[in-house]
Protein backbone atom coordinates (compact mmCIF):
# COMPACT_ATOMS: atom_id res chain seq x y z
CA UNK A 1 0.00 0.00 0.00
CA UNK A 2 1.56 2.91 -0.68
CA UNK A 3 2.24 6.18 1.64
CA UNK A 4 -0.29 8.62 -0.19
CA UNK A 5 -3.49 6.04 -0.17
CA UNK A 6 -2.88 6.27 3.17
CA UNK A 7 -3.51 10.10 3.69
CA UNK A 8 -6.76 11.71 4.50
CA UNK A 9 -9.06 13.67 2.17
CA UNK A 10 -9.31 17.52 3.38
CA UNK A 11 -12.13 18.99 3.62
CA UNK A 12 -12.70 22.64 4.45
CA UNK A 13 -15.48 25.28 4.35
CA UNK A 14 -15.65 29.27 5.70
CA UNK A 15 -16.81 27.41 8.69
CA UNK A 16 -19.26 24.55 9.50
CA UNK A 17 -21.80 24.45 6.55
CA UNK A 18 -19.70 22.38 4.81
CA UNK A 19 -20.43 19.93 7.32
CA UNK A 20 -23.32 18.69 5.23
CA UNK A 21 -20.90 18.42 2.43
CA UNK A 22 -18.48 15.64 4.95
CA UNK A 23 -21.75 13.97 5.78
CA UNK A 24 -22.48 12.67 1.88
CA UNK A 25 -18.53 12.34 1.63
CA UNK A 26 -18.45 9.84 4.48
CA UNK A 27 -21.43 7.98 3.07
CA UNK A 28 -20.04 7.43 -0.45
CA UNK A 29 -16.87 6.76 0.92
CA UNK A 30 -16.85 5.16 4.84
CA UNK A 31 -13.37 4.13 4.37
CA UNK A 32 -11.62 7.05 3.67
CA UNK A 33 -10.12 9.23 6.58
CA UNK A 34 -11.32 13.19 6.76
CA UNK A 35 -9.85 16.09 8.43
CA UNK A 36 -12.62 18.84 8.23
CA UNK A 37 -11.36 22.59 8.74
CA UNK A 38 -13.99 25.31 9.34
CA UNK A 39 -12.71 28.84 8.68
CA UNK A 40 -14.96 30.07 11.62
CA UNK A 41 -13.04 32.65 12.54
CA UNK A 42 -12.86 34.20 9.08
CA UNK A 43 -16.83 33.60 8.36
CA UNK A 44 -18.71 34.79 6.67
CA UNK A 45 -16.71 34.10 3.04
CA UNK A 46 -19.84 35.25 0.98
CA UNK A 47 -19.25 38.35 2.14
CA UNK A 48 -15.13 39.11 1.58
CA UNK A 49 -13.83 39.86 -1.45
CA UNK A 50 -12.96 37.57 -4.34
CA UNK A 51 -9.18 37.97 -3.07
CA UNK A 52 -9.37 37.29 0.45
CA UNK A 53 -11.08 34.27 0.15
CA UNK A 54 -8.83 33.01 -2.73
CA UNK A 55 -5.68 33.75 0.24
CA UNK A 56 -7.53 31.87 2.84
CA UNK A 57 -8.52 29.10 0.87
CA UNK A 58 -4.77 28.82 -0.56
CA UNK A 59 -3.62 29.00 3.50
CA UNK A 60 -6.00 26.19 4.44
CA UNK A 61 -5.05 24.21 1.48
CA UNK A 62 -1.31 24.38 1.93
CA UNK A 63 -1.80 23.14 5.93
CA UNK A 64 -3.80 20.54 4.86
CA UNK A 65 -1.38 19.38 2.22
CA UNK A 66 1.39 19.72 4.73
CA UNK A 67 -0.24 17.63 7.15
CA UNK A 68 -0.81 15.06 4.23
CA UNK A 69 -4.15 15.45 2.52
CA UNK A 70 -3.66 13.31 0.09
CA UNK A 71 -6.82 15.12 -1.63
CA UNK A 72 -9.07 18.57 -0.87
CA UNK A 73 -12.40 19.28 -0.87
CA UNK A 74 -13.68 22.77 -1.42
CA UNK A 75 -16.81 21.97 0.57
CA UNK A 76 -17.80 25.70 -0.13
CA UNK A 77 -19.53 27.23 -3.04
CA UNK A 78 -18.47 30.52 -2.62
CA UNK A 79 -14.59 29.00 -1.90
CA UNK A 80 -15.22 27.08 -5.22
CA UNK A 81 -16.02 30.16 -7.79
CA UNK A 82 -13.80 32.23 -6.16
CA UNK A 83 -10.64 30.01 -5.85
CA UNK A 84 -10.83 26.50 -7.55
CA UNK A 85 -8.83 27.60 -10.71
CA UNK A 86 -6.16 28.79 -8.65
CA UNK A 87 -5.54 26.06 -6.11
CA UNK A 88 -5.74 23.68 -9.15
CA UNK A 89 -3.18 25.67 -11.30
CA UNK A 90 -0.89 25.77 -7.84
CA UNK A 91 -1.31 22.01 -7.07
CA UNK A 92 -1.59 19.96 -10.19
CA UNK A 93 -0.72 16.62 -8.70
CA UNK A 94 -3.59 17.27 -6.35
CA UNK A 95 -7.24 16.17 -6.74
CA UNK A 96 -9.26 19.35 -5.94
CA UNK A 97 -12.78 18.66 -5.84
CA UNK A 98 -15.45 21.77 -5.55
CA UNK A 99 -18.97 21.73 -5.00
CA UNK A 100 -21.44 23.96 -6.63
CA UNK A 101 -25.10 24.93 -6.79
CA UNK A 102 -27.19 21.48 -7.80
CA UNK A 103 -28.87 23.83 -11.14
CA UNK A 104 -27.95 20.73 -13.49
CA UNK A 105 -30.14 18.11 -11.42
CA UNK A 106 -32.97 20.55 -10.93
CA UNK A 107 -33.33 22.08 -13.59
CA UNK A 108 -32.94 18.12 -15.40
CA UNK A 109 -35.81 17.17 -13.17
CA UNK A 110 -38.25 20.17 -13.80
CA UNK A 111 -37.18 21.23 -17.47
CA UNK A 112 -39.94 24.17 -17.26
CA UNK A 113 -40.09 24.95 -14.16
CA UNK A 114 -39.01 27.83 -11.72
CA UNK A 115 -35.69 27.31 -9.79
CA UNK A 116 -34.59 29.50 -7.00
CA UNK A 117 -30.87 29.51 -6.77
CA UNK A 118 -30.14 30.63 -2.71
CA UNK A 119 -26.63 31.27 -2.53
CA UNK A 120 -24.18 33.83 -1.00
CA UNK A 121 -23.82 37.28 -3.40
CA UNK A 122 -20.64 36.41 -4.14
CA UNK A 123 -20.91 33.02 -5.66
CA UNK A 124 -23.95 34.46 -7.59
CA UNK A 125 -21.80 37.15 -8.91
CA UNK A 126 -18.85 35.84 -9.89
CA UNK A 127 -18.39 34.50 -13.44
CA UNK A 128 -18.25 30.85 -12.77
CA UNK A 129 -22.58 31.14 -11.88
CA UNK A 130 -23.17 32.95 -15.00
CA UNK A 131 -21.97 30.09 -16.87
CA UNK A 132 -23.56 27.09 -15.12
CA UNK A 133 -27.02 29.45 -15.53
CA UNK A 134 -26.42 29.88 -19.42
CA UNK A 135 -25.23 26.00 -19.54
CA UNK A 136 -27.92 24.71 -17.36
CA UNK A 137 -30.71 27.22 -17.09
CA UNK A 138 -32.10 25.96 -20.16
CA UNK A 139 -35.81 26.93 -20.28
CA UNK A 140 -36.22 26.97 -16.79
CA UNK A 141 -37.19 30.30 -14.52
CA UNK A 142 -34.06 30.68 -12.66
CA UNK A 143 -34.09 32.85 -9.70
CA UNK A 144 -30.93 33.83 -8.02
CA UNK A 145 -31.65 34.63 -4.28
CA UNK A 146 -28.75 36.31 -2.90
CA UNK A 147 -28.79 35.44 1.02
CA UNK A 148 -26.92 37.67 2.95
CA UNK A 149 -26.53 37.00 6.50
CA UNK A 150 -27.72 33.55 6.38
CA UNK A 151 -24.46 31.68 6.56
CA UNK A 152 -23.44 33.71 9.73
CA UNK A 153 -26.41 33.26 11.37
CA UNK A 154 -26.18 29.49 10.94
CA UNK A 155 -22.41 29.79 11.99
CA UNK A 156 -24.21 30.70 15.82
CA UNK A 157 -25.70 26.98 16.14
CA UNK A 158 -29.66 27.45 17.64
CA UNK A 159 -31.29 26.15 14.49
CA UNK A 160 -34.47 26.08 16.05
CA UNK A 161 -34.38 29.90 17.07
CA UNK A 162 -37.49 32.33 15.56
CA UNK A 163 -35.03 34.85 14.67
CA UNK A 164 -33.52 32.57 11.70
CA UNK A 165 -36.93 31.46 10.95
CA UNK A 166 -37.73 34.61 10.56
CA UNK A 167 -34.70 35.75 8.41
CA UNK A 168 -35.13 32.71 5.89
CA UNK A 169 -39.28 33.79 5.77
CA UNK A 170 -38.03 37.51 4.69
CA UNK A 171 -35.60 36.04 2.00
CA UNK A 172 -37.87 33.29 0.12
CA UNK A 173 -41.02 33.89 1.80
CA UNK A 174 -42.67 36.44 -1.24
CA UNK A 175 -41.89 32.72 -3.64
CA UNK A 176 -43.97 30.80 -1.07
CA UNK A 177 -46.13 28.40 -3.88
CA UNK A 178 -44.83 29.51 -6.70
CA UNK A 179 -41.66 27.46 -6.91
CA UNK A 180 -41.01 24.03 -8.34
CA UNK A 181 -37.57 23.41 -6.61
CA UNK A 182 -34.77 25.00 -4.58
CA UNK A 183 -31.23 25.02 -5.26
CA UNK A 184 -29.22 25.21 -1.99
CA UNK A 185 -26.01 26.59 -3.55
CA UNK A 186 -24.21 27.19 -0.32
CA UNK A 187 -22.96 24.55 2.54
CA UNK A 188 -24.51 26.13 5.21
CA UNK A 189 -28.31 26.06 3.86
CA UNK A 190 -29.32 22.39 3.99
CA UNK A 191 -29.13 23.23 7.81
CA UNK A 192 -32.39 25.14 7.12
CA UNK A 193 -33.59 23.33 5.09
CA UNK A 194 -36.68 22.35 7.12
CA UNK A 195 -37.28 26.36 7.57
CA UNK A 196 -36.98 26.87 4.07
CA UNK A 197 -39.38 24.33 3.16
CA UNK A 198 -41.83 25.98 5.74
CA UNK A 199 -41.24 29.41 4.13
CA UNK A 200 -42.27 27.81 0.55
CA UNK A 201 -45.06 25.63 1.29
CA UNK A 202 -45.19 22.15 0.20
CA UNK A 203 -44.43 20.98 -3.09
CA UNK A 204 -40.75 22.33 -3.45
CA UNK A 205 -38.36 20.03 -4.65
CA UNK A 206 -34.94 20.17 -2.76
CA UNK A 207 -31.49 19.90 -4.76
CA UNK A 208 -27.87 20.59 -3.25
CA UNK A 209 -24.56 19.58 -4.68
CA UNK A 210 -23.37 17.28 -1.59
CA UNK A 211 -24.05 14.20 -3.05
CA UNK A 212 -22.30 14.91 -6.73
CA UNK A 213 -19.09 15.89 -4.70
CA UNK A 214 -18.93 12.84 -2.93
CA UNK A 215 -19.56 11.33 -6.49
CA UNK A 216 -16.87 13.36 -8.10
CA UNK A 217 -14.52 12.96 -5.07
CA UNK A 218 -14.32 9.20 -5.38
CA UNK A 219 -13.96 8.81 -9.15
CA UNK A 220 -10.75 11.42 -8.57
CA UNK A 221 -9.21 9.09 -6.31
CA UNK A 222 -10.01 6.37 -8.26
CA UNK A 223 -8.74 7.89 -11.38
CA UNK A 224 -5.67 8.85 -9.14
CA UNK A 225 -5.50 5.26 -7.23
CA UNK A 226 -5.91 7.43 -4.16
CA UNK A 227 -8.91 5.14 -2.79
CA UNK A 228 -8.35 3.85 0.60
CA UNK A 229 -7.78 -0.03 0.84
CA UNK A 230 -8.96 -0.85 4.18
CA UNK A 231 -11.61 -2.72 5.72
CA UNK A 232 -12.24 -0.54 8.95
CA UNK A 233 -14.33 2.71 9.26
CA UNK A 234 -12.34 6.09 8.30
CA UNK A 235 -11.57 9.03 11.02
CA UNK A 236 -13.43 11.84 10.71
CA UNK A 237 -11.54 14.44 12.77
CA UNK A 238 -12.48 18.46 13.23
CA UNK A 239 -10.55 21.32 13.53
CA UNK A 240 -11.29 25.02 13.44
CA UNK A 241 -9.50 28.62 13.39
CA UNK A 242 -12.61 29.04 15.83
CA UNK A 243 -10.38 26.89 18.22
CA UNK A 244 -12.16 26.48 21.36
CA UNK A 245 -13.74 23.35 22.63
CA UNK A 246 -17.33 24.91 22.62
CA UNK A 247 -16.71 25.60 18.79
CA UNK A 248 -15.54 22.24 18.02
CA UNK A 249 -19.17 20.69 20.25
CA UNK A 250 -20.97 22.88 17.58
CA UNK A 251 -19.12 20.79 14.66
CA UNK A 252 -19.44 17.71 15.90
CA UNK A 253 -23.17 18.45 16.68
CA UNK A 254 -23.85 19.26 13.19
CA UNK A 255 -22.53 16.63 12.08
CA UNK A 256 -24.61 14.27 13.92
CA UNK A 257 -27.82 16.16 13.14
CA UNK A 258 -30.35 13.86 10.31
N1 LIG B 1 -20.72 27.73 2.95
C1 LIG B 1 -20.30 28.66 2.00
C2 LIG B 1 -20.81 28.36 0.59
O1 LIG B 1 -21.07 27.24 0.29
C3 LIG B 1 -20.19 30.11 2.27
C4 LIG B 1 -20.86 30.77 3.38
C5 LIG B 1 -20.16 32.03 3.74
O2 LIG B 1 -19.16 31.91 4.44
O3 LIG B 1 -20.56 33.11 3.30
O4 LIG B 1 -20.93 29.24 -0.21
Amino acid sequence: MSGEREGFVGVFDSGLGGISVLRALVDELPHEDFRYFGDSANAPYGEKTEAQVLDLSRDIVERLLADGAKAIVIACNTATSAAAAALRAAHPDVPIVGIEPALKPAARAFPHGRILVMATEMTLGLEKYHELARAWGGECEVVPVPCPGLAARIERGDLDAPDLAEMVGRLVGDYAGKVDAVVLGCTHYPFVRAQISRALGPGAAFFDGGAGTARQLRKRLSEEGLLAERSRAGRVEFASSLDTPEELALYQRFFSLP
